[in-house]
Parts: structure tokens; C-alpha cells; sequence
């Protein structure tokens, strides 16, 4: 792995103190990161390293995964790390940030290999860009990557604006588009469980699979992000970006583990497969939600609309269900549904994949056979097969076989997304081409709701979800399995 230089921007803030540096951390004890590396994180205000050390020391005890028992490891992670205050509109900032940079180079003796990471709202991206090319920090012997975190965007032609802009500073292989969802060990997984397990790769099409359920549940409500998610609701919030990675990750075809450039391409051929949504039958396809008040482990929590600074009338969405349809070979008429929502009864992310039942028609009404694949908060991989009841004969019942639990001290998301970005592995980063087909994909729910063509559908909070999502796979002969 390559010696270089961890630019933070955003490095006083809240995603930075709650993930980035403990996931540096957690990388840096685990030997995961260069033998030499220098930190530089930027923040608003003036003040010291040491000062600054003192503030990471703070945030690793209070959100590390793994403490620091040895005192000296601690200490020579924050020494690698020096904080400068810089106002992301100031080029003369970026000068300044220049020379601190080529200063640690020179004092470590390492290459001008330089990573920047942008922990900033997005209106800042293009700026904090074009000021990394015009104050020469970007132009390196070395190699320079740019990370960002979503949204990119908040639509299509704003998404596409924004690429063209950031592509004036950066090349496309060198910007790393963070989606924490692809972070996640059982996301990681998916590929591996498809392509290394002939029994599955046998039964893994539409011959076989009778439907795709994806969810990812929230108990939470708003929180105190208002201002951010009234502007933008589930769809933009979870469906274009996570859900719809989900999606390209369960269902792109690989003929064996594969590098980044074929996962990128595989998971580009799911998105242009995809029946594009029509506007006159949107309706009978989208489900739109927004919690109404409801109980959550008895207590009373508040509608959504009465949560602080959420405007009267507000008609977001905090609830989408989806049915989409991917037209190729192995998936044409297999149904994948969709469906994330807040304030709902458990927080749960898993892939249901639901067998079809060859004897149907002929046979009882057993459960079918369900592949199960648990994300999040638990991680996990059941299957649910039929066996005989044992106290009677006639009748069937449901087993569920648990092949995979895993432990609870798992590197986080953030872990694994930023040791790939050290590596330069962009395997699980979010390509351009994904994007752009996921806001396009999109794109026809945004000027639906803009004309209010999908019924706002009420749910109470505590529950799964609106009727009317239930109604969308009833449609189907299906049901959301595993609600509890
Ligand atoms: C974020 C969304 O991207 O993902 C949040 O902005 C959401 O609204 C979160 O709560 C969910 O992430 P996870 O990892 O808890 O499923």
C-alpha cells in the first residue's frame, strides 16, 4: 500500500468524529493502513495540533469500535494527524493547505500520494474542487483521489451538473462516490454468495426465484434533519441511492468474483435493464408513505408532520414501495420489490428471495422456500425449507436453516470503504454510470410526485409501512414476508 496523505474536510464534524477517524483508527491498529501516513483535517475554526489530537482522542473513546489499551499506539496515530482552519471559498486557504501538505511530505519523507475527503454538505463539492486544481494541491507525481459522499445530486440534470463540474478537477477513476450500504460486510457478501455457491448460482433466476423482496426499515423518525429530509424524502434519501445498489448487487450476474471494473459493468447492465416507469401506470407501481402518529414500544410518538421543523402540509415521503422489473435473460417476469420507510415497527435492511413453488396448484398451501439474507442490525443468512410435523402427519411446517451468523466486532462501513479508497479498490464505490441510471431510473417518480399522481398513503408510526404496499405484492399473488 502506498505512503500518503488523508486530507479531511469537514474534520470537526459530526461524521467525521463519530466514523472517519475511528475507522482510521480501527485500520491503523489492524495494520490496514500505509506503513507512513500524514492526516491533515480542516475545520472552520483556528486551533492547535495538539489541541485538535486531544479532540480525535475524545471522539475514538466515545465511538471506537476498538478501544486504545496501549496507550503508545494511541499516541502515534494522533501524531500522525495535524489540523489547519480553512474556509473552503478562500483559494489563499488552499495555498496555505498546500505548503502544510508538502511540508509533512517532506518531514515523513513520503510520496505526494494525496486522498482528499469531503465530510462537507454537498453545495461545497464543486468549490472545494475546483480550489484543490487551482491551488496546485492536486496536481501530483503522485496519485490524487477525491472522496464524496451522497447526494450527489437531487436529480437527474442537478447529478449530471454536478459530475461534469467535479470531472474538470478529478477523472473519473479517481473519485471514490461513498455509498455506506456497499460498506456493509453482508453487502460485500452478496457477489461472493452468488458467484462461490454452485447450489444457489443453480437456482438463481427466473426460473426458479418466484420474487425479490428488498427492505430496509426504520424505526427512527425524522430526527432533527428537517431541514435536509423534508427536501428530500425516502426516494432520494434511500431509494436511488442504497436501494437501488441493493438491487445491482443481488441481481448482477458474475461469472466468478469479480474486479471493479466488471462489477461496475454488470451492475450498469442491471440499471439499463430495468422497464423504465411509465407515467400512466406510475401509480399502480410506487407506493408513497408518510407516518402518521403512532405507538412505538408504548410510548406515543408524533406524526410526521407535527415533528420539529418539518413545515405544515408537508406532503414528503418518508415511505416508498416499489415494484420494478429487470428485462434480461435471467430475471424478465421475476418481480423485485422495494420498500424502506421511517418510524416502522423494526429496523430491519434484508433480501427476501422467495423460491417458486413448482407444484402449485396440485399441492397445499405450504410456505414457499425462502432465501433470506440479513443485513442490518443483524447480520445473517437463513434458508426456510418444508418438513413434516412431526405430531402430524398430514401437515407441513416451515424450518429455517441458519447457515451464517456472524459475530458482533465487524469492521464498519466506513472501515471498509476507506481502507478500499487508501488501496485504490473502487469495487465498492458507486460509479458514475450507476448514478446517473439510478437518477434516471428515478427521475419519473420526482415529476410524479411533483404532480401529484401517487396518493399520499398514511401509516401509523410503529407499523409496516401504508396498506397500499401491502396491496402492491397482494397484486402479485405475494406477500412482504417476515413482518413481524
Ligand atoms: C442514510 C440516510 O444514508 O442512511 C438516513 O440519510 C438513514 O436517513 C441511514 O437513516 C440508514 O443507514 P443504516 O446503515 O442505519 O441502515
Amino acid at each position: 500500500m502506498d505512503n500518503m496523505t488523508f486530507v479531511l474536510f469537514g474534520g470537526t464534524g459530526d461524521l467525521a468524529k463519530r466514523k472517519i477517524y475511528p475507522a482510521l483508527f480501527n485500520l491503523y491498529i489492524d495494520k490496514k493502513m500505509p506503513e507512513t501516513f500524514s492526516i491533515i483535517a480542516l475545520g472552520r475554526k483556528e486551533t492547535s495540533h495538539a489541541e485538535f489530537q486531544q479532540v480525535v482522542a475524545k471522539s475514538l473513546e466515545t465511538f471506537s469500535r476498538r478501544k486504545a489499551n496501549d496507550q503508545a499506539v494511541l499516541n502515534a496515530f494522533l501524531e500522525t494527524i495535524r489540523y489547519a482552519a480553512l474556509d473552503a471559498g478562500n483559494l489563499e486557504d488552499f495555498n496555505k493547505l498546500r505548503t502544510l501538505v508538502e511540508q509533512r511530505e517532506q518531514e515523513l519523507n513520503i510520496p505526494d500520494n494525496r486522498l482528499f475527503y469531503l465530510s462537507v454538505a454537498p453545495e461545497f463539492f464543486e468549490t472545494i474542487a475546483f480550489n484543490i486544481k487551482d491551488s496546485g494541491l492536486g496536481s501530483t507525481q503522485g496519485w490524487k483521489r477525491l472522496v464524496i459522499e451522497k447526494p450527489f445530486g437531487r436529480d437527474l440534470q442537478s447529478a449530471r451538473h454536478l459530475n461534469e463540474q467535479l470531472g474538470k478537477a478529478f477523472d473519473e477513476s479517481e473519485i471514490y462516490r461513498i455509498d455506506h450500504y456497499l460498506g456493509k460486510p453482508m453487502v460485500q457478501n452478496l457477489e461472493i454468495l452468488e458467484s462461490s455457491n454452485p447450489i444457489l448460482k443453480a437456482l438463481w433466476s427466473n426460473h426458479h426465484i418466484a420474487n425479490v423482496q428488498i427492505t430496509a426499515s426504520e424505526t427512527v423518525g425524522v430526527e432533527e434533519r428537517a431541514g435536509y429530509y423534508d427536501h428530500s424524502g425516502a426516494i432520494r434519501d434511500m431509494v436511488q441511492n442504497h436501494m437501488l445498489q441493493l438491487l445491482m448487487m443481488i441481481s448482477m450476474r458474475l461469472p466468478r468474483k469479480g474486479d471493479a471494473s466488471e462489477v461496475r459493468m454488470k451492475k450498469r447492465n442491471v440499471m439499463e435493464s430495468l422497464r423504465p416507469l411509465q407515467m400512466d401506470t406510475i401509480a399502480q407501481n410506487v407506493v408513497r408513505g408518510q407516518y402518521a402518529a403512532g405507538e412505538m414500544n408504548g410510548k406515543r410518538v408524533p406524526a410526521y408532520i407535527d415533528e420539529p421543523g418539518v413545515p405544515a402540509g408537508s406532503k414528503n415521503d418518508t415511505f416508498i414501495a416499489l415494484r420494478l422489473w429487470i428485462d434480461n435473460y435471467f430475471w424478465s417476469e421475476v418481480p423485485f420489490y422495494i420498500r424502506t420507510g421511517k418510524r416502522m415497527k423494526e429496523k430491519s435492511t434484508r433480501i427476501v428471495i422467495e423460491f417458486k413453488e413448482p407444484l402449485k396448484g396440485q399441492n397445499t398451501n405450504n410456505d414457499p422456500n425462502l432465501l433470506v439474507i440479513e443485513i442490518n442490525p443483524n447480520e445473517g443468512i437463513f434458508i426456510q425449507l418444508n418438513k413434516k410435523d412431526p405430531l402430524n402427519n398430514e401437515k407441513l411446517e416451515p424450518m429455517r436453516i441458519n447457515f451464517y451468523e456472524c459475530g458482533t466486532d465487524l469492521p464498519e462501513a466506513y472501515e471498509n470503504l476507506i481502507h478500499d479508497a487508501v488501496r485504490g479498490d473502487s469495487t465498492f464505490f458507486a460509479h458514475w454510470d450507476e448514478v446517473e441510471l439510478s437518477w434516471q431510473y428515478v427521475q419519473p417518480i420526482l415529476d410524479a410526485f411533483e404532480q401529484d399522481l401517487i396518493p399520499l398513503s398514511y401509516y401509523p408510526a410503529g407499523s409496516n409501512g401504508p396498506e397500499a404496499s401491502d396491496q402492491l405484492v397482494a397484486a402479485d399473488g405475494f406477500k412482504w414476508w417476515l413482518d413481524k
